[in-house]
């Protein structure tokens, strides 16, 4: 998917993925993954979600990464939040307390420009990219995190062959194959075919699976 397509959809309002409620993993799993911090908590591909503000009310600092412009200006005004707005290498750093949104292209992303991530919440962004840009992805962000980094990533399995992404299929195989030398773990799965159906998918099955991956 080129920025186009997800500037395009972020300007009709094709945003399905977006839930108006802090994603469940975040809260069942949060004294495993958020215990002794505070963290840095990278969230990738961020869009607009609630769990931006959820991280940073528990003292978190957060950092986001998102290319539409239009996703981060909702998410501020939702808030409540007022930031400063200032160029930060080829992104745009919307700052205010606990919270940087860095406007831009994810691959551009630096260590210097990331911090100390110890953290990183991948809800909707591995399995938002195409197939041939994951592998890049996952080596951006091993470069990037401090070693012990925990990342708890969500992803989808489904017959590709039955419909095309976003989000794509991530089965068990390439979640492992991508973080191979890191201690991955399925933290819980569940059966999400009836609310893709009521999306207009046509499948037969759509299993949602978080991972639990610890980067040595
Ligand atoms: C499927 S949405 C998920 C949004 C969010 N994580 C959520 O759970 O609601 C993917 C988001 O990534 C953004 N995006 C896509 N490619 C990107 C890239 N290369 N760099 C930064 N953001 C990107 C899109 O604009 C979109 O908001």
């Amino acid at each position: 998917m080129d920025p186009k397509f997800w500037l395009t959809a972020w300007e009709e309002g094709r945003t399905a993925f977006h839930s108006d409620a802090v994603h469940p993993a975040l809260p069942l799993h949060e004294a495993r993954f958020l215990g002794g911090g505070p963290h840095r908590v990278l969230v990738p591909l961020c869009g607009k979600t609630l769990d931006l503000a959820w991280l940073t009310a528990r003292g978190h600092e957060v950092v986001g990464v998102e290319l539409s412009e239009k996703a981060i200006v909702a998410l501020h005004e939702r808030e409540g939040r007022a930031p400063t707005v200032a160029p930060a290498g080829p992104f745009r750093a919307w700052q205010s307390p606990g919270l940087t949104v860095l406007e831009g292209d994810v691959f551009a992303l630096t260590p210097d420009l990331a911090g100390a991530v110890d953290r990183v919440w991948d809800r909707a962004a591995l399995v938002a990219l195409d197939p041939e840009r994951r592998a890049r992805y996952v080596a951006m962000l091993r470069a990037l995190v401090a070693p012990g980094t925990i990342v708890m990533l969500e992803a989808f399995d489904y017959d590709q062959a039955r419909r095309a992404g976003p989000p794509h299929a991530v089965p068990e195989a390439e979640v492992r194959a991508l973080w191979a030398g890191a201690r991955v773990e399925r933290l819980d799965e569940r059966d999400g075919t009836e609310e893709m159906r009521a999306r207009g998918w046509e499948i037969e099955r759509f299993l949602v699976t978080t991972w639990w991956i610890e980067l040595g």
